[in-house]
């Protein structure tokens, strides 16, 4: 039995808590030796008339060698694992042409991405072994730092996790003039965190146990962007991270040691209202986080982006060696954007949404596990809706809920929502700004708020823990 399932959700919350303690005694993690971290390539794309963007991705076998002369198999976009990072603007049309060249099916979908629902390529897009898929859109939304991944009925999990995901950044007229690191993989640097579980013959598999399904596949290594604690020469002064979390079940908390404090300046879905000072960031599956990291405050020769599981792990995630000349001091700006406020009074529905434990691995929302003929919630386009969300898991109630202390998260397609409350009381700050995942605590009740005013279609919402979205902790919604 893995000791995770001891662990409650609220450990995690706790600074310097007794599970910190423990974790601490385990063995290091790390891996003799040091590659530079990789640096995911920015895709190119070829100019169609009109000026559509066309940018081809192909999802492909793979294998790669993590721990020197060991090799596993993996799946990767345009490569052995992971993939390119898109790069667009605002108001570009974008066509992505996914080629699958896998044995299995699979899609293509835009994490946080605002995209009709026939391009959103969520479980109803699937692209067959050999077929070739468009997805076809403009691009709406404010500067952030997306993602893309797979998205098949019941095997997301087991896709992403060899290797499919990659980075979209979108930047905007508002993004270049604000100041922040924007030299990409020099001080505005991509950090794709997974952690992984390898054998002792170097290759990591997906064989997730009935334990793993309830509670998520966790591991004993962590990959930041394909590497295992890999360092990143950068300058000594303020370094801009777009952190995701890649994991397919793992909560991470990140801390740097050698830095007591950083910044974050972005959330899921674009920039805060102004920089947030941290001393330590948790994000569960599928959130990003952008911070900056100021190495003019360091006065050593590196510091190490430590990160903590609730699989009781800590890693030493990547060494960033600070070089050259001493800048000064980064003075976070006072303002980055306005976070327009949606009213509460402006929603004309309140719906419920109840994530649980089922029997067996079951994972249910409002007693349902995902079902791809069953539409569970239809919406007006243009209108906004107020949505709360509970984590009945370690409630005390249900069968297995008192039970489970099991840590969820609600990721809704379509839209980016702001959270109005925690357990009742306002977010904080860095959770203030546009979200598209929450990560829901054992107990926890969230109110999030959203306008579905971009396209009708059908569209999913889900824990993005995937061994909980691949059983069954899925609905749909459409937008008619
Ligand atoms: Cu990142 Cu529906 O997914
Ligand atoms: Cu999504
Ligand atoms: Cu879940």
């Amino acid at each position: 039995m893995r000791a995770m399932t001891t662990m409650t959700g609220k450990s995690l919350r706790i600074l310097g808590s007794a599970v910190f303690m423990i974790a601490a005694l385990l063995p290091a993690a790390g891996i003799e030796g040091s590659e530079p971290l990789p640096i995911p390539p920015i895709l190119e794309f070829e100019s169609l008339r009109g000026g559509t963007k066309l940018f081809y991705l192909e999802a492909d076998e793979g294998q790669r060698e993590f721990i020197p002369g060991k090799s596993t198999r993996t799946l990767g976009y345009n490569g052995d694992y992971l993939g390119p990072t898109i790069r667009v603007r605002r108001g570009d049309d974008v066509i992505v042409r996914v080629k699958n060249s896998l044995r299995n099916p699979t899609t293509v979908h835009w994490h946080g991405a605002d995209v009709p629902a026939d391009s959103d390529g969520g479980p109803h897009q699937g692209i067959a072994p050999g077929e070739t898929w468009d997805a076809d859109f403009r691009v709406r939304q404010q500067a952030a730092t997306l993602w893309y991944h797979p998205h098949f009925v019941e095997t997301t999990g087991e896709q992403v996790y060899k290797g499919l995901a990659g980075l979209l950044i979108i930047d905007d007229e508002n993004s270049g003039g604000l100041g922040l690191p924007m030299d990409y993989g020099v001080d505005d640097v991509p950090v794709i965190l997974q952690e992984r579980k390898f054998d002792r013959n170097g290759r990591f598999t997906y064989r997730p146990s009935m334990s793993d399904q309830m509670h998520g596949y966790f591991g004993n290594e962590i990959l930041v962007n394909g590497a295992i604690s890999p360092h990143k020469d950068v300058p000594r002064g303020p370094v801009r991270l777009r952190i995701l979390n890649g994991s397919n079940s793992t909560l991470l908390r990140i801390t740097f040691d050698g830095l007591s404090e950083f910044h974050q300046v972005a959330s899921d879905g674009g920039f805060l209202e102004r920089p947030v000072t941290l001393t330590y960031l948790v994000l569960s599956p599928g959130e990003r986080a952008e911070v900056i990291a100021d190495f003019s405050r360091t006065t050593g020769s590196s510091v190490v982006m430590k990160a903590e599981t609730n699989g009781q792990q800590i890693y030493d995630a990547v060494e960033f060696r600070p070089a050259g000349i001493r800048q000064s001091a980064w003075e976070p700006p006072e303002s980055l954007v306005t976070v327009e406020d949606i009213p509460e009074s402006e929603a004309s529905k309140t719906r419920r949404f109840a994530m649980q434990s089922g029997m067996g691995a079951r994972m249910t929302i409002n007693g349902k596990v995902m079902d791809m003929d069953r539409i569970d919630e239809r919406l007006r386009l243009g209108d906004t809706e107020i949505w709360e969300i509970v984590n009945r898991d370690g409630m005390g109630g249900g069968m297995m809920g008192g039970m489970m202390n099991q840590p969820h998260s609600f990721h809704v397609h379509a839209v980016q929502f702001r959270i109005l409350d925690i357990n009742g009381r306002p977010p904080p700050a860095q959770l203030a700004g546009w979200k598209d995942t929450v990560l829901l605590w054992p107990g926890d009740r969230v109110r999030i708020i959203a306008r579905y005013d971009s396209y009708k279609g059908l569209y999913m919402y889900h824990c993005h823990l995937l061994e909980h979205e691949d059983n069954g902790m899925m609905g749909q919604f459409l937008i008619e």
